[in-house]
């Protein structure tokens, strides 16, 4: 007895001494081809939980199978202090994707970094806009770390005494393979709390990783139509008649308009904010958002969280708020129903009754002074810091929530999310300001459910405006913001038509664009895509039996490196913009036959090409048999119905599914929407051949007649 007694308390203090939690990790299958791994005792409040989503089982359910490319007992999981240690392994060949908004890097092995919701501030080291902490691997398989805490992650850099695969300790005054860096074979992730929920997603491919982690979070957004459309942003103080002066500019000189933003002085005070309109500025709310109806413009407008004591809706959340406040506002709870309640009420007399048709949700990011400490105390008794990683997210569920109770889509920008927000309408920006890195975080969203505009605010040239205009407008929103500097698109002039041209092709393209996002809704596809997530284009293709030669095989040689500067758009076309300064530039094309969008003319397959289109065209290619909807290049978005031009490009035969439905309300959810299935065969001898249904057409919302273009 004395010896069983011994020896139980042997076990106590050896199990106290570690603080270890022993229980083994709890796998629960969440839907066809994603599990639910959980360990400890997880925070109640998580990225997902405060969310309301509900995923999408149906559409994973048709995402073909695949098992996990390891077993389950490789994924290490355990619980010590208080803090929860994952490990996944990782191969010699593995590339890792996602982890966060990134601006300078697309592939994540080899870098540490702590996932902290932030203003970027120019480094990949995890504080970013949207800190997802979900990474897609080249192997087939996807984790998100379903945590609101600020995580820690290594991603191939740690090497351990009992690894499987262990580098060899080298001499380096001696031996010239000596590395700083030897080997690692496993990422490893440090979760400060005594438990956690992980979620785990299947492949085969990348693209379908992707596809079930946006599936499970409730599919992509479907935005309005008017969405796709330009915006425009306006200087912080001008008044209404300032703003319609602006509209008729727009249309006098025949440059497409779809929405116009406000920016913080509509307000009677911002910083902190009141969300009632300034009576001087804009005297009559109510008509000026009529006489914007009439010309056809939405207006979006600028807010940020934090409470002004000179409007009504202070005293009635105070309850409700942070012990802390920002720039001496009210810090609201949003974890809170009743704080949620408070603001939906307030946003709906001032704004959504009046006919505003969305927000642009500024500061519930960082820069840390600029926001609540870590000590700072919730009502909810929600830790600040599980608050700080879901701020941003709360903001677009309550107000996409706001609209959708009135059946009305919105369409914003927001300036924090996290994982869950992907059917939220609402497209990430920031104060950054680099070409490049705009649209390497282009490239990037597209791995973790977020999306980003790289906005065109000013230029030191008009080679640069150009520049910049032409990618915004292959973006999820295309749009000036040029509240601090008052720019127009036609501020250069030696540029003004070239920048009106690709603001038309944008209008074009959208029974294009708006299919591709249908496709992001009711698929998971994302609309704008990192090349490694497109078929033909392999990202695991480091070939390690193939020698690199950049003649013989430049293909190969590309692949090697990280590809930061090119995307897809849709099922089809491939974006490779050029930056200031560049005359051509490289561009990787996957397997298969290209085309060149504006010409037709075929400019290579699988393989690297060097593109020169001259200033005034940014480099499109288009995927052989595809088949493009265009719109002519004055709509409006309207409501007009407007007629179809049917691009069909190459050699193969091809289909599309034309997605239309009224373009603004949630009735689609019902069902009330078409595919609209677009044909092009071809024939023995290459002739072409396309094939509509025309009552298709006519029962179509979007769509008044049709025409096959051949290139
Ligand atoms: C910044 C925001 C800018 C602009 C400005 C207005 O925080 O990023 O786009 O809205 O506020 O004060």
């Amino acid at each position: 007895m004395k010896y069983i007694f011994y020896t139980y308390l042997a076990l106590v203090l050896v199990s106290c001494s570690n603080n270890k939690n022993s229980s083994s990790p709890r796998w629960e299958q969440a839907a066809r081809g994603v599990w639910k791994v959980s360990v400890g005792d997880p925070d109640k409040v998580n990225l997902l939980s405060e969310l309301n989503i509900v995923p999408n089982l149906d559409a994973i359910a048709e995402i073909r199978e695949s098992p996990l490319p390891f077993g389950r007992e490789e994924v290490e999981i355990e619980v010590v202090d208080n803090r929860t240690f994952l490990r996944f392994p990782l191969e010699e060949s593995e590339k890792i994707f996602g982890l966060g908004l990134n601006f300078k890097t697309v592939e994540q092995r080899d870098r540490i970094l702590r996932l902290h919701v932030d203003h970027y501030g120019g480094r990949d080291d995890g504080r970013t806009h949207a800190p997802v902490p979900f990474f897609v691997s080249s192997r087939g398989y996807g984790v998100l770390i379903n945590a609101a805490r600020y995580i820690d992650v290594w991603v191939g850099t740690g090497v351990r005494k009992d690894s499987e695969h262990p580098p060899v300790a080298r001499d380096r005054n001696s031996d010239l393979d000596w590395t700083a860096k030897p080997y690692s074979d496993n990422l490893e992730i440090l979760i400060p709390a005594g438990g956690a929920e992980v979620i785990v997603f299947s492949g085969p491919t990348m693209l379908d990783v992707v596809r079930r982690f946006n599936l499970y979070n409730g599919g992509g957004c479907l935005p309005p139509k008017w969405g796709l459309g330009f915006w425009h942003r306006v200087p912080t103080l001008y008044t209404d008649k300032e703003i319609e002066e602006e509209v008729k500019e727009f249309e006098e000189k025949g440059f497409p308009l779809s929405v116009i933003g406000l920016e913080p002085d509509w307000m009677t005070a911002a910083y902190p904010c009141t969300y009632e309109w300034d009576p001087g500025r804009f005297p009559e709310p109510a008509a000026f958002q009529q006489t914007m109806k009439e010309r056809n413009i939405r207006t979006n407008l600028w807010i940020n969280p934090y409470i002004s004591p000179q409007g009504e809706l202070y005293d009635k959340i105070e309850p409700y708020t942070s012990s802390h406040t920002v720039w001496c506002g009210l810090v609201p709870d949003y974890t809170m129903p009743q704080a949620q309640d408070l603001l939906k009420q307030h946003f709906r007399k001032h704004q959504l009754d009046i006919g505003v048709s969305g927000y642009k949700m500024d500061e519930n990011d960082g820069y840390d002074f600029w926001l609540w400490p870590d000590v700072a105390t919730f009502p909810s008794h929600t830790p600040a810091e599980q608050i700080r990683q879901i701020y941003g997210s709360l903001m677009q569920k309550i107000t996409t929530e706001m609209y959708e109770e009135e059946n009305i889509r919105t369409y914003g920008l927001v300036r924090a999310g996290n994982a869950g927000t992907s059917s939220f309408p609402f497209v990430l920006y920031n104060d950054y300001y680099n070409h490049r890195d705009f649209i390497t975080a282009l490239i990037n969203s597209s791995f973790i459910g977020v999306f980003w505009t790289p906005e065109v605010r000013a230029s030191h040239t008009s080679e640069e405006w150009l520049r910049r205009m032409q990618t915004v407008c292959f973006s999820p929103l295309a749009m000036l913001n040029a509240w601090a500097d008052g720019t127009k698109p036609w501020s250069f002039p030696d540029v003004a038509e070239q920048v009106n041209e690709v603001a038309r092709l944008r209008m074009s393209l959208i029974p294009y664009l708006y299919s591709s996002f249908a496709d992001y809704a009711f698929k998971g596809i994302p609309p704008v895509r990192a090349m490694n997530l497109e078929e033909g284009y392999r990202a695991d293709v480091v070939l390690k039996e193939v020698s690199f030669d950049a003649t013989a095989n430049p293909y190969a040689m590309a692949l090697k490196q990280e590809v930061k500067d090119q995307f897809m758009v849709g099922e089809y076309l491939l974006v490779a913009p050029l930056f200031e300064g560049e005359k051509e530039r490289q561009v990787i094309l996957p397997q298969g036959k290209w085309y060149d969008f504006y010409t037709g003319e075929c400019v290579g397959e699988g393989e690297v090409i060097t593109a020169s289109p001259g200033l005034s065209k940014i480099p499109v290619y288009v995927k052989d048999g595809a088949v493009i909807p265009l719109y002519p290049e004055t709509a409006k978005l309207d409501g007009t119905k407007y007629p179809l031009e049917i691009r069909h490009y190459g050699e193969k035969p091809g289909t599309y599914s034309l997605y239309d439905d009224d373009g603004e309300s949630y009735n689609y959810r019902k069902g009330e929407y078409m595919r609209i299935p677009l044909e092009v065969s071809v024939d023995a001898s290459g002739k072409k051949e396309g094939k509509v249904e025309t009552s298709d057409i006519e029962r179509s919302w979007s769509f008044s007649d049709y025409r096959f273009v051949f290139y």
